[in-house]
């Protein structure tokens, strides 16, 4: 039997992580762990392993100026002062990769292609989840995450992803936070309120 992770791990992981982060200390982010992030985020599930998600990670500054314009005001200055903001996208032509992801079933693609509603159901479900593996392996590996949904997806994508076939779905600031100055903790719904057993 594998041992259970710790309740410190369990507390790095979600218990005292926080989702908001806005002031980065000037240390850098290297690009070997942002590969040990994908090599780890990656493993998480995805239906038929499609595996949609795409992430691009802005580090430079030209980078980073490109994204600005789309940006909402309160997200502005704490992704300019970020190490890395990734954009987690996903790729709406995933199905693509199926013969290599899902080698075990050769009909999977032509379940998607004959389906273009639920090839996207598909992709933003699939990304979606990706997108919340990235946060609990950046927390894993020692990194502050700052998620964000306050910005113009169609700017992003006119930006990065002008072929159309990447679709940005959130933004995550990665780096090493300034402990503290953070807002007390927002509490969470109770077991009652959000789960039943039947
Ligand atoms: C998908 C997503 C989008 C978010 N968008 C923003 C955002 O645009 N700006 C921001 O400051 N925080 C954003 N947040 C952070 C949340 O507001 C934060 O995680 C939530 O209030 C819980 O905070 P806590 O984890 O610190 O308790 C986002 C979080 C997620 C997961």
């Amino acid at each position: 039997m594998p041992e259970l992770p710790s309740d410190a791990v369990l507390d790095t992981l979600l218990r005292e992580a926080r989702g908001t982060q806005n002031a980065w200390q000037d240390r850098a982010v290297d690009d070997a762990l942002l590969h040990r992030l994908y090599d780890l985020f990656r493993w998480g599930p995805t239906s038929a392993n499609c595996s949609p998600a795409r992430v691009l990670f802005l580090k430079s500054r030209d980078a980073k100026e490109r994204l600005g314009p789309a940006l909402s005001a309160n997200n502005l200055d704490k992704t300019m002062a970020a190490p890395v903001t990734a954009i987690v996208a996903y790729d709406t032509r995933f199905y693509d990769f199926l013969p290599k992801l899902f080698p075990r079933n050769p009909a999977a693609k032509s379940w998607f292609t004959s389906s273009p509603a639920f090839a996207a159901e598909t992709a933003f479900r699939n990304g979606t989840l990706q997108g919340a593996y990235l946060i609990i392996a950046a927390r894993a590996l020692g990194l502050d995450c700052g998620a964000m949904s306050g910005f113009k997806n169609a700017v992003v994508d006119q930006e990065f992803f002008p072929d159309g076939r990447l679709k940005s779905n959130f933004l995550c600031n990665l780096g090493y936070a300034v402990p503290g100055g953070l807002p007390p903790r927002d509490p969470r719904l109770s077991f009652d309120e959000a789960c039943q057993i039947l």
